[in-house]
Protein backbone atom coordinates (compact mmCIF):
# COMPACT_ATOMS: atom_id res chain seq x y z
CA UNK A 1 0.00 0.00 0.00
CA UNK A 2 1.25 3.11 -0.83
CA UNK A 3 1.86 6.13 1.72
CA UNK A 4 -1.03 8.78 1.80
CA UNK A 5 0.33 12.32 0.62
CA UNK A 6 0.34 14.55 3.36
CA UNK A 7 0.55 18.35 3.26
CA UNK A 8 -1.36 21.91 3.53
CA UNK A 9 -5.13 20.94 2.99
CA UNK A 10 -6.34 24.53 3.19
CA UNK A 11 -4.10 28.27 4.71
CA UNK A 12 -5.61 31.28 5.57
CA UNK A 13 -4.25 34.90 6.41
CA UNK A 14 -4.99 37.41 8.77
CA UNK A 15 -3.29 40.94 9.97
CA UNK A 16 -3.59 43.85 12.26
CA UNK A 17 -6.33 46.34 11.58
CA UNK A 18 -3.69 49.23 10.84
CA UNK A 19 -1.31 50.18 7.92
CA UNK A 20 1.39 52.79 7.92
CA UNK A 21 2.87 53.25 4.44
CA UNK A 22 6.59 53.76 4.42
CA UNK A 23 5.99 56.49 2.08
CA UNK A 24 4.86 58.36 5.11
CA UNK A 25 7.51 57.08 7.47
CA UNK A 26 10.07 58.25 4.32
CA UNK A 27 8.61 61.43 4.59
CA UNK A 28 8.52 61.97 8.56
CA UNK A 29 12.40 60.45 9.01
CA UNK A 30 13.84 61.99 5.92
CA UNK A 31 14.49 58.97 3.99
CA UNK A 32 14.37 58.54 0.36
CA UNK A 33 11.70 55.98 -0.40
CA UNK A 34 13.76 54.35 -2.79
CA UNK A 35 15.21 52.81 -0.24
CA UNK A 36 12.33 51.38 1.26
CA UNK A 37 10.64 50.36 -1.69
CA UNK A 38 13.47 49.09 -3.80
CA UNK A 39 16.43 48.70 -0.45
CA UNK A 40 14.13 46.53 1.28
CA UNK A 41 11.38 45.47 -0.80
CA UNK A 42 8.64 46.85 1.18
CA UNK A 43 5.71 49.26 0.61
CA UNK A 44 3.57 48.95 3.84
CA UNK A 45 3.43 47.67 7.00
CA UNK A 46 0.74 46.31 9.57
CA UNK A 47 0.36 47.91 13.09
CA UNK A 48 -1.29 46.25 15.70
CA UNK A 49 -4.21 48.31 17.74
CA UNK A 50 -4.37 48.18 21.04
CA UNK A 51 -6.97 45.24 21.21
CA UNK A 52 -4.78 42.90 19.02
CA UNK A 53 -2.17 40.27 19.40
CA UNK A 54 -0.94 37.35 18.11
CA UNK A 55 -4.19 35.45 19.28
CA UNK A 56 -6.63 37.66 17.72
CA UNK A 57 -4.62 37.62 14.56
CA UNK A 58 -4.24 33.89 14.98
CA UNK A 59 -7.79 33.06 15.82
CA UNK A 60 -8.86 35.33 12.83
CA UNK A 61 -7.21 33.26 10.17
CA UNK A 62 -8.11 30.21 11.70
CA UNK A 63 -11.07 30.90 12.02
CA UNK A 64 -11.39 30.69 8.14
CA UNK A 65 -10.42 27.51 8.00
CA UNK A 66 -12.69 26.20 11.04
CA UNK A 67 -15.95 27.88 9.22
CA UNK A 68 -14.70 25.73 6.02
CA UNK A 69 -13.99 22.27 6.97
CA UNK A 70 -15.12 22.34 10.59
CA UNK A 71 -13.12 20.97 14.39
CA UNK A 72 -13.80 17.64 13.24
CA UNK A 73 -10.47 15.56 13.32
CA UNK A 74 -8.56 18.39 14.77
CA UNK A 75 -6.39 16.85 17.55
CA UNK A 76 -3.49 18.44 17.96
CA UNK A 77 -2.89 22.79 17.64
CA UNK A 78 1.00 23.88 17.20
CA UNK A 79 1.24 27.68 17.54
CA UNK A 80 4.40 29.28 16.63
CA UNK A 81 5.41 32.68 17.39
CA UNK A 82 8.37 34.24 18.56
CA UNK A 83 6.04 37.18 19.98
CA UNK A 84 4.46 35.27 22.97
CA UNK A 85 2.24 37.05 24.93
CA UNK A 86 3.07 34.84 28.28
CA UNK A 87 5.81 32.69 29.28
CA UNK A 88 4.16 29.75 30.45
CA UNK A 89 0.80 29.54 28.60
CA UNK A 90 0.31 29.00 24.93
CA UNK A 91 -1.21 31.31 23.00
CA UNK A 92 -2.41 28.53 21.15
CA UNK A 93 -5.17 27.95 24.57
CA UNK A 94 -6.93 31.20 23.99
CA UNK A 95 -7.51 30.45 20.06
CA UNK A 96 -8.33 26.85 21.25
CA UNK A 97 -11.09 28.65 23.57
CA UNK A 98 -12.09 31.40 21.06
CA UNK A 99 -12.75 28.72 18.35
CA UNK A 100 -14.67 26.16 20.31
CA UNK A 101 -11.73 23.37 19.45
CA UNK A 102 -12.91 20.12 20.48
CA UNK A 103 -11.38 19.50 24.56
CA UNK A 104 -9.47 16.55 23.04
CA UNK A 105 -6.85 17.83 21.79
CA UNK A 106 -3.55 18.98 22.52
CA UNK A 107 -1.88 22.45 21.99
CA UNK A 108 1.28 23.68 22.62
CA UNK A 109 3.37 26.82 21.54
CA UNK A 110 6.99 26.65 19.29
CA UNK A 111 9.56 29.05 19.63
CA UNK A 112 12.32 29.21 17.61
CA UNK A 113 12.55 32.95 15.91
CA UNK A 114 10.86 33.00 12.57
CA UNK A 115 11.11 29.10 11.67
CA UNK A 116 9.01 27.33 14.13
CA UNK A 117 5.94 26.97 12.05
CA UNK A 118 8.35 25.22 9.65
CA UNK A 119 9.08 22.59 12.77
CA UNK A 120 5.18 22.40 13.48
CA UNK A 121 4.51 21.73 9.78
CA UNK A 122 6.93 19.10 9.79
CA UNK A 123 5.74 17.54 13.12
CA UNK A 124 2.04 17.89 11.98
CA UNK A 125 2.80 15.92 8.87
CA UNK A 126 4.18 13.27 10.99
CA UNK A 127 1.19 12.81 13.31
CA UNK A 128 -0.84 12.93 10.42
CA UNK A 129 1.26 10.14 8.67
CA UNK A 130 0.66 8.04 11.76
CA UNK A 131 -3.08 8.94 12.25
CA UNK A 132 -4.44 9.26 8.48
CA UNK A 133 -8.13 10.22 9.49
CA UNK A 134 -6.39 13.12 12.18
CA UNK A 135 -6.01 17.06 11.16
CA UNK A 136 -3.44 19.56 12.66
CA UNK A 137 -4.15 22.87 13.13
CA UNK A 138 -0.63 24.93 12.82
CA UNK A 139 -0.73 28.60 13.32
CA UNK A 140 2.01 31.10 12.84
CA UNK A 141 0.87 34.45 14.23
CA UNK A 142 3.50 37.28 14.82
CA UNK A 143 3.84 41.11 15.92
CA UNK A 144 7.45 42.24 14.48
CA UNK A 145 8.58 45.41 16.52
CA UNK A 146 11.38 47.05 16.79
CA UNK A 147 12.78 50.64 18.63
CA UNK A 148 11.50 53.41 16.97
CA UNK A 149 13.93 55.17 14.41
CA UNK A 150 16.56 51.82 14.47
CA UNK A 151 17.45 50.54 11.09
CA UNK A 152 15.10 47.87 11.42
CA UNK A 153 11.45 50.20 12.08
CA UNK A 154 11.02 50.17 8.53
CA UNK A 155 10.74 45.81 8.04
CA UNK A 156 8.43 45.66 11.11
CA UNK A 157 4.69 44.37 10.59
CA UNK A 158 2.65 41.77 11.98
CA UNK A 159 0.59 38.60 10.92
CA UNK A 160 -1.18 35.64 10.90
CA UNK A 161 -1.08 32.54 8.60
CA UNK A 162 -3.52 29.17 9.82
CA UNK A 163 -3.14 25.49 7.48
CA UNK A 164 -5.05 22.60 8.17
CA UNK A 165 -2.47 19.77 7.97
CA UNK A 166 -4.18 16.35 6.84
CA UNK A 167 -3.82 13.63 4.14
CA UNK A 168 -4.83 13.85 0.88
CA UNK A 169 -4.58 17.91 1.28
CA UNK A 170 -6.36 19.95 -1.34
CA UNK A 171 -3.27 22.80 -1.69
CA UNK A 172 0.26 21.50 -1.37
CA UNK A 173 1.79 17.97 -0.40
CA UNK A 174 4.87 18.26 1.58
CA UNK A 175 7.71 15.93 -0.10
CA UNK A 176 9.79 14.06 2.66
CA UNK A 177 13.18 14.91 2.11
CA UNK A 178 14.65 17.94 4.14
CA UNK A 179 17.63 19.91 4.53
CA UNK A 180 18.48 21.10 7.83
CA UNK A 181 21.18 23.58 9.20
CA UNK A 182 21.67 25.02 12.60
CA UNK A 183 24.39 27.21 13.81
CA UNK A 184 24.51 29.69 17.26
CA UNK A 185 24.87 33.47 15.59
CA UNK A 186 23.51 36.35 17.94
CA UNK A 187 21.74 37.86 15.19
CA UNK A 188 18.43 38.76 16.65
CA UNK A 189 16.78 38.21 20.06
CA UNK A 190 14.32 39.27 22.37
CA UNK A 191 15.29 39.48 25.68
CA UNK A 192 12.48 38.38 28.63
CA UNK A 193 12.36 42.22 29.26
CA UNK A 194 11.58 43.62 26.24
CA UNK A 195 8.88 44.11 23.78
CA UNK A 196 11.36 44.85 21.03
CA UNK A 197 13.45 42.60 19.54
CA UNK A 198 17.27 43.11 19.39
CA UNK A 199 18.99 43.02 15.68
CA UNK A 200 22.04 43.10 14.07
CA UNK A 201 20.14 43.54 10.67
CA UNK A 202 23.55 42.92 8.90
CA UNK A 203 25.18 40.03 10.91
CA UNK A 204 21.54 38.68 10.31
CA UNK A 205 21.67 38.95 6.83
CA UNK A 206 24.73 36.84 6.26
CA UNK A 207 23.52 34.39 8.87
CA UNK A 208 20.34 34.10 6.82
CA UNK A 209 22.27 33.56 3.44
CA UNK A 210 24.73 31.07 5.37
CA UNK A 211 21.99 28.86 6.54
CA UNK A 212 20.40 28.97 3.22
CA UNK A 213 23.33 27.41 1.64
CA UNK A 214 23.55 24.76 4.30
CA UNK A 215 20.38 23.91 4.27
CA UNK A 216 20.32 23.52 0.68
CA UNK A 217 23.19 21.14 0.55
CA UNK A 218 21.71 18.84 3.29
CA UNK A 219 19.00 19.29 1.04
CA UNK A 220 20.60 17.81 -2.04
CA UNK A 221 22.47 15.41 0.48
CA UNK A 222 18.54 13.74 1.53
CA UNK A 223 17.44 13.14 -1.62
CA UNK A 224 15.98 16.69 -2.45
CA UNK A 225 15.29 17.65 -5.64
CA UNK A 226 17.68 19.11 -8.25
CA UNK A 227 17.54 22.90 -8.90
CA UNK A 228 16.09 22.06 -12.16
CA UNK A 229 13.23 20.16 -10.79
CA UNK A 230 12.01 23.33 -8.70
CA UNK A 231 9.70 25.54 -10.47
CA UNK A 232 8.80 28.47 -7.85
CA UNK A 233 10.36 29.53 -4.58
CA UNK A 234 9.24 30.77 -1.61
CA UNK A 235 11.70 32.06 1.60
CA UNK A 236 11.44 33.58 4.78
CA UNK A 237 11.11 37.55 3.80
CA UNK A 238 12.25 39.26 6.53
CA UNK A 239 11.82 42.50 4.09
CA UNK A 240 11.06 40.95 1.02
CA UNK A 241 14.37 42.16 -0.80
CA UNK A 242 15.78 39.19 1.15
CA UNK A 243 14.52 36.90 -0.97
CA UNK A 244 16.08 38.46 -3.59
CA UNK A 245 19.38 38.39 -1.93
CA UNK A 246 18.97 34.35 -1.22
CA UNK A 247 17.95 33.70 -4.53
CA UNK A 248 21.18 35.53 -5.88
CA UNK A 249 23.04 33.61 -3.08
CA UNK A 250 21.45 30.11 -4.57
CA UNK A 251 22.52 30.82 -8.18
CA UNK A 252 26.43 32.10 -7.00
CA UNK A 253 26.63 28.86 -5.21
CA UNK A 254 25.09 26.55 -7.51
CA UNK A 255 27.00 28.47 -10.73
CA UNK A 256 23.92 28.98 -12.86
CA UNK A 257 21.36 31.18 -13.65
CA UNK A 258 18.40 31.55 -11.89
CA UNK A 259 15.17 34.13 -13.35
CA UNK A 260 13.72 35.96 -10.33
CA UNK A 261 10.42 35.12 -11.74
CA UNK A 262 10.94 32.07 -10.00
CA UNK A 263 10.30 34.32 -6.22
CA UNK A 264 8.99 37.27 -7.27
CA UNK A 265 5.71 36.95 -6.93
CA UNK A 266 6.37 35.35 -3.71
CA UNK A 267 6.86 38.58 -2.14
CA UNK A 268 3.26 40.59 -3.10
CA UNK A 269 1.56 39.90 0.10
CA UNK A 270 4.86 40.32 2.52
CA UNK A 271 5.33 43.49 0.71
CA UNK A 272 2.18 45.13 2.02
CA UNK A 273 2.19 43.50 5.37
CA UNK A 274 5.88 43.64 6.45
CA UNK A 275 7.73 40.91 8.52
CA UNK A 276 5.38 38.13 10.19
CA UNK A 277 8.08 36.44 11.60
CA UNK A 278 6.73 32.62 11.74
CA UNK A 279 4.40 33.57 8.90
CA UNK A 280 6.29 35.17 6.41
CA UNK A 281 7.48 32.12 4.29
CA UNK A 282 3.78 30.93 4.60
CA UNK A 283 2.30 34.42 3.47
CA UNK A 284 4.77 33.96 0.37
CA UNK A 285 3.57 30.69 -0.05
CA UNK A 286 -0.53 32.17 0.26
CA UNK A 287 1.05 34.92 -2.51
CA UNK A 288 2.26 31.82 -4.92
CA UNK A 289 -0.78 29.84 -4.77
CA UNK A 290 -3.12 33.07 -5.20
CA UNK A 291 -1.25 33.73 -8.34
CA UNK A 292 -2.91 34.28 -11.83
CA UNK A 293 -0.09 31.51 -13.21
CA UNK A 294 -1.32 27.88 -12.95
CA UNK A 295 0.91 26.11 -10.76
CA UNK A 296 -0.85 22.55 -10.78
CA UNK A 297 1.73 19.77 -10.51
CA UNK A 298 4.50 22.48 -10.05
CA UNK A 299 6.82 22.15 -7.16
CA UNK A 300 7.86 25.08 -4.83
CA UNK A 301 11.25 25.41 -3.02
CA UNK A 302 10.39 26.18 0.75
CA UNK A 303 13.00 28.77 2.66
CA UNK A 304 12.57 28.83 6.54
CA UNK A 305 15.07 30.60 8.41
CA UNK A 306 14.49 31.64 11.93
CA UNK A 307 17.85 33.97 13.61
CA UNK A 308 20.11 32.41 16.30
CA UNK A 309 19.62 30.28 13.65
CA UNK A 310 17.92 27.33 12.43
CA UNK A 311 17.39 26.93 8.95
CA UNK A 312 15.66 24.39 6.53
CA UNK A 313 15.05 24.03 3.17
CA UNK A 314 12.06 21.66 1.88
CA UNK A 315 9.55 21.04 -0.74
CA UNK A 316 6.07 21.01 -2.25
CA UNK A 317 3.60 19.94 -4.81
CA UNK A 318 0.79 21.65 -5.89
CA UNK A 319 -2.08 19.64 -6.02
CA UNK A 320 -4.86 19.38 -9.14
CA UNK A 321 -7.55 21.52 -8.17
CA UNK A 322 -5.99 24.06 -5.94
CA UNK A 323 -7.32 26.81 -7.39
CA UNK A 324 -10.49 26.06 -6.11
CA UNK A 325 -9.34 26.60 -2.26
CA UNK A 326 -7.14 29.38 -2.70
CA UNK A 327 -8.45 33.07 -1.21
CA UNK A 328 -6.78 35.97 -3.37
CA UNK A 329 -10.28 37.58 -3.15
CA UNK A 330 -10.27 37.22 1.02
CA UNK A 331 -6.89 38.77 1.05
CA UNK A 332 -7.17 41.57 -0.85
CA UNK A 333 -10.59 42.50 1.07
CA UNK A 334 -8.51 41.92 4.62
CA UNK A 335 -5.61 44.07 2.91
CA UNK A 336 -7.90 46.74 2.19
CA UNK A 337 -9.96 47.09 5.33
CA UNK A 338 -6.63 48.04 7.37
CA UNK A 339 -7.08 51.66 8.77
CA UNK A 340 -4.22 53.47 7.63
CA UNK A 341 -2.52 55.31 10.16
CA UNK A 342 -0.33 58.83 10.05
CA UNK A 343 3.18 58.05 11.59
CA UNK A 344 2.11 60.20 15.03
CA UNK A 345 -0.61 57.66 15.03
CA UNK A 346 1.92 55.18 14.75
CA UNK A 347 4.46 55.99 16.70
CA UNK A 348 1.11 56.29 19.41
CA UNK A 349 -0.02 52.27 19.27
CA UNK A 350 3.89 51.52 19.13
CA UNK A 351 4.19 53.11 22.39
CA UNK A 352 0.94 51.25 23.41
CA UNK A 353 2.60 48.09 23.59
CA UNK A 354 4.55 48.67 26.16
CA UNK A 355 1.05 47.35 28.49
CA UNK A 356 2.32 44.96 31.62
CA UNK A 357 0.18 42.71 33.30
CA UNK A 358 0.05 44.52 37.50
CA UNK A 359 -2.97 46.94 36.87
CA UNK A 360 -6.14 45.57 35.84
CA UNK A 361 -7.12 47.43 32.02
CA UNK A 362 -9.91 47.34 30.14
CA UNK A 363 -9.36 47.42 26.13
CA UNK A 364 -12.13 48.24 23.99
CA UNK A 365 -12.86 46.56 20.87
CA UNK A 366 -11.92 48.19 18.01
CA UNK A 367 -10.29 46.27 14.82
CA UNK A 368 -12.34 44.77 12.08
CA UNK A 369 -11.78 41.79 13.28
CA UNK A 370 -13.99 38.79 15.40
CA UNK A 371 -11.37 38.20 18.00
CA UNK A 372 -10.00 41.19 20.27
CA UNK A 373 -7.71 41.54 23.55
CA UNK A 374 -9.68 42.80 25.97
CA UNK A 375 -6.95 43.67 28.50
CA UNK A 376 -5.81 42.28 31.70
CA UNK A 377 -8.10 41.04 34.96
CA UNK A 378 -6.29 39.55 37.92
CA UNK A 379 -2.69 39.62 35.76
CA UNK A 380 -4.83 37.61 33.27
CA UNK A 381 -5.02 38.40 30.00
CA UNK A 382 -8.80 38.70 28.76
CA UNK A 383 -10.17 38.10 25.37
CA UNK A 384 -13.72 38.47 23.46
CA UNK A 385 -15.15 37.51 20.29
CA UNK A 386 -17.84 39.22 18.29
CA UNK A 387 -18.59 35.66 17.49
CA UNK A 388 -17.78 32.32 18.26
N1 LIG B 1 17.15 53.69 -3.41
C1 LIG B 1 17.33 52.38 -3.58
N2 LIG B 1 18.03 51.58 -2.73
C2 LIG B 1 18.57 52.17 -1.64
C3 LIG B 1 18.44 53.56 -1.41
C4 LIG B 1 17.69 54.34 -2.36
N3 LIG B 1 17.51 55.66 -2.20
N4 LIG B 1 19.08 53.85 -0.27
C5 LIG B 1 19.61 52.69 0.20
N5 LIG B 1 19.29 51.68 -0.64
C6 LIG B 1 19.63 50.26 -0.50
C7 LIG B 1 21.03 50.03 0.01
O1 LIG B 1 21.98 50.13 -1.03
C8 LIG B 1 20.90 48.63 0.58
O2 LIG B 1 20.95 47.71 -0.48
P1 LIG B 1 21.84 46.36 -0.35
O3 LIG B 1 21.17 45.53 0.68
O4 LIG B 1 21.80 45.78 -1.73
O5 LIG B 1 23.22 46.77 0.10
C9 LIG B 1 19.47 48.62 1.13
O6 LIG B 1 18.81 49.73 0.51
C10 LIG B 1 19.41 48.81 2.63
O7 LIG B 1 20.17 49.92 2.95
P2 LIG B 1 21.15 49.91 4.22
O8 LIG B 1 21.84 51.22 4.31
O9 LIG B 1 21.99 48.66 4.19
O10 LIG B 1 20.02 49.79 5.35
P3 LIG B 1 20.11 49.90 6.90
O11 LIG B 1 21.50 49.91 7.41
O12 LIG B 1 19.25 51.05 7.26
O13 LIG B 1 19.42 48.52 7.42
C11 LIG B 1 18.52 46.31 7.46
C12 LIG B 1 18.81 47.55 6.59
C13 LIG B 1 17.83 45.26 6.62
C14 LIG B 1 19.85 45.74 7.99
C15 LIG B 1 17.61 46.75 8.66
O14 LIG B 1 16.39 47.25 8.15
C16 LIG B 1 17.31 45.62 9.61
O15 LIG B 1 18.10 45.33 10.51
N6 LIG B 1 16.15 44.97 9.46
C17 LIG B 1 15.76 43.80 10.27
C18 LIG B 1 16.34 42.55 9.64
C19 LIG B 1 15.84 41.32 10.34
O16 LIG B 1 14.71 41.27 10.73
N7 LIG B 1 16.69 40.32 10.49
C20 LIG B 1 16.33 39.16 11.26
C21 LIG B 1 15.58 38.14 10.54
S1 LIG B 1 16.34 37.49 9.14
Amino acid sequence: MTAPLIGIHDLAVATAGHVLELDDLAAATGVDPGKFHIGLGQDQMSVPGPDEDIVTMGATAARRIIDRHGVEGIRTVFFATESGVDQSKSAGVWVHDLLGLPSTSRVIELKQACYSATAALQAAAGLVAREPGSKVLVIASDVARYELDSAAEPTQGAGAVAMLVTADPALLSIEPATGLHTAHVDDFWRPNDSVTAVVDGKLSIDAYLDGFVGAWDDYRAHGGADIDEIDVFTHHQPFTRMAAKAHRRLAEHLGTELSEDRYLRSTLYNRRIGNSYTASLYFGLAALLDGDDDLTGKRVGMFSYGSGSVSEFFAGVVQSGYREHTRADETAELLAARTRVDVPAYRALHAAAHLGSRQDVTVPAQSPWPYHFAGVRGRARQYSADRT
